[in-house]
Formats: C-alpha cells, structure tokens, sequence
C-alpha cells in the first residue's frame, strides 16, 4: 500500500495481521510504570497481532493469533527477524515555531551560556518576535515537516507547547496550528498552553503585570477555545517564580487544564516540590532537582519527563534518572525538540544518552519512551502498549530486539510505522 504516509486514510473495515516478530514488546500496562516495573516490558517471543478498524484484536505468540483466525481480506507483514515496538510517544517538544537561533548556538559554542543570552534579549523572545511575524501557513508548513521527520523515528504522539506567541492573538494562533496538524497530519498532536514561556519585549521587567494579563486574559481564552489540554509554566530563577507558577497552574487547572512543569533546569529552585504540591502530571527537565523534590514527586506520582538531549546541547549535567527511578519516580523521556535549548528531534539519541549518561536500561528507556510517555500525555488508557484494545500504533525495527536501540548508536533503526492501523511510514516505499 502506502503512500508517503502523511494523509489520513480511513481505516474503518480494515485488517491487518503481523506475525512471526523475532520479539513483540508489549509494554503492557495503563498507568505509569515505577521502580523494577519500568524494566519488566512484556516480551513475546515469534510475536504476532491481529488488527481491525485500527484496534488491535489479539496479541500473542504467532500460534496463539493465528489460531482459528479468518484473516481474508487482511493486509499481512512478516516480521521474522524483526523487532515490533509500541509507536513512541514524545511528551515534551516546542515544535512549532518560526525563525531559527542558528547564530545564538554558534555563540554558546563559544561559551556564552542560555541564560546569559537570555537576559541580553535573545532566546526565547527572539522566536517569539519570528512566530508572531509568520503567517498561520507558514508554521503549518514547517511544523508538518516537522512532524513528518519526528514520524521517522518512530514517534506516533507528540505533545506540541505553545509559548513562543506570549500574547492572546498568538497563543491563540500557535495552538491552532496544532490543532489543525494533529487533525490532518497522522502524527497525534497532544497540545499544551504555556504563555508563561518567556516575559515578553512588551512587559520586560514588568514580570507581575504579565502574569495578571495571563491569567486574567489570555487563560480564559485558551480555556473558551478548548485548544489546550496542559497547561505548562518556566518555573526558573530569572523567569517565573515558584508562587507565579503555582498561580498560573491552579488557575489552569480550575479551568480544565491539567499541569506540567518545567521544573529545575537551570538551576535547583523548588519546581519538583511544586509539581508535587499541586498534583501535576509531569515535571520536566529536573537536571537540578533536589532530593527532597523527587521523594515528593515519588510520593504524589508525578512523572518525570527527563530530557538528555537538552543537557547534552547545554553541555549540563544529565537529570538522575537512576536516583528517580530507584526512589518510585515514574521516568518518561522526551527530545525537548525547539529552536533553542535543543535543536534535534533525534529519538536515536535521546535513547544513546539515556543509556550510556543516565544509566537507563534498554527496556526502561523503551518504558520511557512508550507506557510511561503516553502517561505523560494522559493517554495511557488509549496508546503507549501493545494490548487488545489499545490503538493499533506500533513500529517495526531493522533489528530483531530492543537491545539494539542503544546499541546502534545514534542510528534510527526504525523501518515501518503503523498508526492506527495504517502503515504511515516505511523505509522500503522510500
Ligand atoms: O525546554 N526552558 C524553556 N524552554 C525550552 C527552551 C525554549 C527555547 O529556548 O526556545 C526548553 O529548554
Ligand atoms: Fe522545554
């Protein structure tokens, strides 16, 4: 069949069986995984599926599927020698945005530090000023690309934040965009709001002000709009404050929108507390958190969406995964992909950084990156595992195990991806 796999087809009536896996990873599960549970990913050995209408049916050895199965009619793949995956779940990028900060990266090459650049007016507020100035069909344009090299590294669900608008008019527009990617592109688009990115140009030292205009103007609006299920704050020293972004987050949440911290990445400033505190899904980041912070987040479940690939573009320290999971911290790993802290939307070595700087097993990174991202996400009931009545989202690798992921370094051993039943993605239609 396919296609170059980026237009919705509908899959109402079709059958698809896949047998014969050299090893079915199941990730079974519908909540988060913690301690020794995110290494247990439910291997089956000569795995098989049997899908309909883009729900799986069956899942099991080859023998258990096929047995008395009708598969007339079905499309069939062999995967003898192959590896079969949950599709991956990104839960933290900054995908859609304008501009490039190509020139900034060349001046931390040389040793200017993110927040030095930051505070003498680049960073963020420099996407801000270009994803303001881009029309609507200029972003749909660069985030469908996006969207479509983030699909090849086996990613079927991304979560997509706002923040580069910073006003009501743009916020509103980035979020639309969203809104119409995940509609018409195959990738899933799970959509936060995060107005409390950057202070704009406008309320520049004025950091009080801009937090009444968030929430008393642009909340409400994202609210009425329906356009966001997240609602994210940069709880950091030098940006919004631990009493700002706790505001910010109970608001959100009385309006419906569940909460997501950028928690600890600069330095060590009480965001994994406040993630704690206020029943957040996720902290992200924690490349500083403290002890006290992640025995609280392991205490009130937040998961930890751990980003290596930003420390590595910052030259930081990598978040402790092994201390966080080893303390009942549900772990999630995300490419953090935007214009600046992390220009990559690499899932190869999102997963070569966890294994060999984060002490990660191969199975907890595939944990990381499936059951426990979909949990991030608030979609774990629904993808994130191979399980009779789950999505039909999956992936095929070049390799006849998990154990490659790591292995082959940096290299996308991705070969097909299948979304809801269709394949969308296959390096052999190439
Ligand atoms: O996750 N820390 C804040 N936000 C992003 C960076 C965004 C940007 O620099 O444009 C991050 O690192
Ligand atoms: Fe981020």
């Amino acid at each position: 069949m396919p296609s170059n796999g980026l237009i919705w087809e509908d899959n109402v009536g079709k059958k698809l069986l896949i047998k014969n896996a050299a090893e079915l990873v199941t990730c079974r599960g519908i909540a988060p995984k913690t301690g020794a549970a995110m290494a247990d990913i439910g291997i089956i050995p000569d795995g098989a599926m049997w899908i309909k209408d883009g729900v799986i049916r069956r899942v099991g050895t080859t023998a258990e599927v096929m047995d008395g199965l009708d598969a007339a009619g079905a499309e069939v793949i062999d995967a003898a020698g192959h590896c079969v995956l949950p599709g991956f779940v990104d839960p933290h990028t900054h995908f859609l945005f304008a501009g490039n900060r190509a020139e900034e990266f060349s001046w931390r090459l040389r040793g200017d530090t993110y927040m030095q650049i930051m505070e003498r007016g680049g960073g963020i507020v420099n996407t801000v000023r270009a994803t303001r100035e881009a029309p609507q069909e200029e972003l749909l344009a660069t985030g469908w690309q996006r969207l479509s090299s983030m699909l090849s590294f086996g990613v079927t669900t991304v979560e997509g934040k706002s923040g580069y608008g910073l006003d009501a008019a743009n916020e509103l527009k980035q979020l639309e965009v969203m809104a119409q990617l995940g509609r018409e592109h195959v990738v899933e688009v799970v959509p936060t709001f995060m107005g409390a990115h950057a202070v704009p140009p406008e309320y520049k030292g004025r950091t009080d002000e801009f937090v009444a205009y968030l929430l008393e103007t642009v909340l409400p609006l994202v609210a009425e709009s329906k356009l966001a299920e997240f609602c994210d704050v940069f709880c950091e020293k030098g940006v919004f404050t631990v009493e700002q972004s706790r505001q910010l987050l109970l608001a959100a949440q009385g309006m419906g929108m569940k909460s997501k911290v950028h928690a600890d990445e600069i330095v060590s400033f009480g965001g994994a507390e406040l993630s704690a505190e206020i029943g957040a899904v996720s902290a992200e980041h924690l490349l500083h958190a403290s002890d006290e912070g992640i025995r609280r987040m392991g205490e009130a479940g937040v998961i930890a969406v751990l980003l290596p690939a930003t420390a590595f573009c910052l030259r930081e320290n990598y978040a402790r995964a092994r201390f966080m999971i080893d303390h009942g911290v549900p772990v999630a790993l995300a490419t953090d992909f935007n214009p600046g802290s992390c220009f990559t939307e690499s899932i190869p070595l999102v997963i070569a950084l966890a294994a060999l700087y984060m002490q990660m097993t191969p199975a907890e990174i595939v944990t990381a990156l499936t059951i426990n991202s979909a949990a991030a996400v608030g979609r774990a009931d629904r993808i994130g595992s191979l399980e009779v009545g789950k999505q039909a989202d999956f992936i095929i690798l070049s390799h006849p195990s998990h154990l490659y992921l790591p292995y082959h370094a940096g290299v996308n051993c991705v070969e097909t991806v299948v979304k809801r039943g269709q394949i969308v993605h296959d390096i052999h239609f190439i």
